[in-house]
């Protein structure tokens, strides 16, 4: 778990938060272990900013990862940031109940699992 968090330490230093100045990393493991990173990237809308979160599950769609473990998330709160609601959306439809770690700089960690932060969900299931 530890690299897993380094990697999302290390991608959060890439965030392009100039508006905010909340830099986020994240770091998503598919079922072989490979790690997909990203980082928030802000812009002069404000709306089309991308959470870090959501930047690694296209990064790891795109190079074609499918089935996934776990996620750690970095950001420099005291109180651990948790994934925003449109994150835990993105992440339970392609990622399932995953397994989360936050942390934050000073070495603090909490884990969960998303389905206990994002109850009742609306997903494909329903559309029938
Ligand atoms: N942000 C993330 O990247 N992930 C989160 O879990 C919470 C919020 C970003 C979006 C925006 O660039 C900045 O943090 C402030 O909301």
């Amino acid at each position: 778990m530890t690299s897993l968090i380094e990697a999302a330490l290390a991608a959060r230093n890439n965030a392009r938060a100039p508006f905010s100045h909340f830099k986020v990393g994240a770091a998503l493991e598919d079922d072989t272990g490979r790690i997909f990173t990203g980082c928030n990237i802000e812009n002069a809308t404000y709306g089309l900013t991308l959470c870090a979160e959501r930047v690694a599950v296209f990064k790891a769609l795109s190079e074609g990862a499918q089935k996934f473990r776990r996620i750690a998330i970095a950001a420099d709160t005291s109180i651990l940031t948790p994934p925003c609601g449109a994150c835990r959306q993105i992440l339970w439809e392609f990622c399932g109940d995953l397994e989360l770690t936050l942390a934050n700089l000073e070495g603090k960690t909490e884990n969960f699992h998303l389905k206990d932060l994002f109850p009742r969900p609306f997903d494909a299931s329903y559309l029938k």
